[in-house]
């Protein structure tokens, strides 16, 4: 590993290539979500935002967790008599999954090994693209609690799943594994726990293949337009596809149809577009 930084609760790690792997690293709590966990990745994703090094982030949980969701007792107990406290790790929660995780110029993945429970949903459903181990075991388990999925967890998995398994999931707090979760939309792919890593260092690669810059506003367009009407996504993306052309450095646009249109070298429906090493 090129970079390795230890927190508390969590653990940040950069290879060379330029994958961030960020691991939850409370294994002996199941990486439940402490005020300190969301206080250190609220600092921690501010800073990878800007971290040259730092191509690709991935999320992953130490040992046999992803994240068994808020902590019952840091988070709700310790903090039902204390306003400031809970206020202050709410509002790192929401910072770093909501906003800079969700809107991160860097592609992220979640590789769940695991667990992954109630507010564990926010930051899942933050990440662009989501790879559980078959094995792995979702839930909203919030109704066992005598809680809603708060904290924007309704939200998150409603915007994810149909109206009916939102329901279904919330009210009966059932467990979901891997396959189930990429067939409910939860999920984008699963494998074998084996193979998890070695899938998820692929998927990566993939994307850092691309036009950092053309990556973050495909990922930016897709996010934005969820909520609007066709009418204002038209516009907005009409927008955003100039501003892409002025701001990408590579301008991979006037590149690609060069290599497609002039020298003939390149047939990105045959092939992803691959840029020599040189040119990243
Ligand atoms: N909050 C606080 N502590 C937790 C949490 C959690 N969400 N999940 C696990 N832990 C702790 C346990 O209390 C236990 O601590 P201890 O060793 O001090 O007793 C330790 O992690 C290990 O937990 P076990 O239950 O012994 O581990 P096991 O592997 O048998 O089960 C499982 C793991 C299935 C995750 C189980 O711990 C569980 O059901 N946890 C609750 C999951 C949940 O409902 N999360 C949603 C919370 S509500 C919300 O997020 C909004």
């Amino acid at each position: 590993m090129a970079k390795k930084k230890e927190y508390t609760c969590v653990l940040v790690e950069t290879d060379g290539e330029g994958i961030t792997w960020i691991t939850f690293n409370r294994p002996e709590k199941r990486n439940a979500m402490s005020p300190t966990l969301h206080v250190e990745m609220e600092e921690i994703l501010f800073g990878l935002e800007t971290d040259e090094d730092t191509k690709v982030i991935v999320l992953t949980g130490a040992g046999n967790s992803w994240s068994a969701g808020m902590d019952l007792k840091q988070y709700f107990r310790e903090t039902d008599k204390d306003p400031v406290g809970r206020f202050r790790a709410a509002t790192a929660h929401r910072r770093w999954a909501t906003e800079l995780l969700t809107w991160s110029r860097k592609p992220s993945i979640a590789m769940v090994n695991g667990y992954c429970y109630g507010g564990a949903f926010v930051s899942l459903a933050a990440c662009d693209i989501v790879i559980a181990a078959e094995n792995a075991t979702f839930g909203l388990s919030e109704v066992n609690w005598g809680i809603i999925p708060g904290g924007n967890v309704s939200k998150v998995f409603g915007d994810m799943v149909s109206y009916r398994n939102a329901l279904f999931y919330a009210m009966t707090g059932r467990t979901i594994d891997g396959r189930k979760a990429v067939e409910l939309g939860i999920a984008t792919l699963s494998v074998p726990a084996e193979k998890l890593r070695e899938e998820t260092v692929a998927i990566a690669r993939e994307l850092m293949a691309k036009s950092p810059m053309v990556l973050a506003y495909t990922k930016q367009a897709i996010r934005a337009v969820r909520g609007m009407d066709m009418d204002q996504a038209y516009e907005y993306l009409g927008a955003k596809s100039m501003a892409l052309r002025a701001a990408d450095p590579e301008q991979t646009r006037a590149r690609g149809m060069r290599e497609f249109l002039d020298e003939k070298k390149f047939r990105p429906g045959l092939e992803p577009l691959k840029r020599p090493v040189s040119e990243k």
